[in-house]
């Protein structure tokens, strides 16, 4: 009798923890950044637009505003055809102390296709390239197959930027917009497994949808988002933007913490956890696809709308 009873007890004490959780997530205040802080964000909104940009003109950091934007910035390498394969470029900036690994993204129309097909699928990680990330670590097939199209690329040019800029805090920030957020986002997880330990990184994504499982959201922000004080990953999505709210949450994809909402009034929200269900963050804002204005995908994040 006893026995049961201090069960029961011990059962309840459990239910009130496992409520209590998601509770507590929803009460973490939602707090508008500041406009210095908003402005740090600028430099990286223009190097995510300029991977837009043709290979021979990110090479020769000659691409009109996007590039003068950045004026300091020294290309090493470039990619891609725009098609099969979206375009990329590495460098390092001066300024801000950074090597910088873009990927272009893709139009509304093929990365709604991507993440609304009915063949959406998971799929592990190629353990050659992602050694030692388990494999209940599951991730979107197409964005993986994406990744794994220039990883090789991608780390010879960081590798190569790192020692011409030899630094005494070496740092790569990664970034993207919409599909290329998506491989940023990846390259992320992927370039520390294979760069001296010390090497700090960095994500920033515009427009990212969701890329893996509950495990590969818990896996990054153990692994990236926690780093740097907690501010390793920025996702940045912009007022009505439905492509951050795919593929949904019913299917098994979750985003990484490290939100960042674009209101309509121009002010900018951090959001804390995963997938925040207020109003004022992505998941609340644009409750379905219907709700959403896929004008806004390519922003003004910053003023800057992505694009060459
Ligand atoms: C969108 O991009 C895809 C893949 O690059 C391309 O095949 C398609 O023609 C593009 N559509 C538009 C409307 O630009
Ligand atoms: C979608 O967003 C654009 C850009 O902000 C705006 O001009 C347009 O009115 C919006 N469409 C709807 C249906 O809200």
């Amino acid at each position: 009798m006893i026995h049961s009873f201090l069960s029961t007890l011990i059962f309840c004490a459990l239910i009130s923890v496992v409520t209590a959780a998601p509770s507590l997530q929803r009460r973490q205040a939602i707090t508008t950044i500041s406009t210095t802080k908003r402005a740090s964000f600028k430099p990286y909104s223009f190097y995510a637009s300029t991977a837009y940009c043709q290979p021979a003109k990110t090479l020769t950091w000659k691409c009109g505003a996007n590039c003068k934007a950045n004026p300091s910035f020294e290309p090493v390498a470039s990619g891609g055809d725009g098609s099969d394969t979206p375009f990329w470029y590495v460098g390092f900036d001066p300024t801000l102390n950074t090597v910088i690994s873009a990927h272009e993204g893709t139009n509304t129309s093929s990365i709604l296709s991507l993440l609304t097909d009915a063949n959406v699928a998971f799929t592990n990680l190629d353990s050659k390239l992602f050694p030692g990330v388990p494999a209940a670590v599951q991730v979107h097939s197409g964005f993986a197959a994406s990744q794994a199209q220039t990883a090789h690329s991608i780390l010879a040019a960081v590798k190569s930027t790192l020692s011409t800029f030899a630094s005494t805090s070496p740092s790569v920030t990664v970034v993207g917009h919409s599909l290329g957020a998506a491989i940023s986002l990846l390259d992320a997880v992927y370039l520390p497994l294979h760069l001296p330990s010390g090497t700090q990184i960095k994500y920033i994504g515009y427009g990212l949808p969701r890329v893996g499982n509950q495990n590969f959201a818990n896996y990054v922000d153990n692994h990236i988002t926690a780093l740097n004080g907690g501010q390793g990953l920025t996702r940045i999505n912009n007022r009505e933007d439905p492509i951050p709210i795919n593929p949904g949450m019913f299917l098994g994809f979750h985003h990484p913490s490290g939100e960042l909402h674009i209101q309509d009034s121009g002010d900018w929200d951090a959001c804390p956890g995963q997938d925040n269900p207020s109003t004022l963050c992505i998941v609340g804002d644009v409750p379905s696809d219907v709700q959403g204005n896929l004008t806004n995908h390519d922003g003004p994040y910053n003023g800057v709308t992505m694009g060459c």
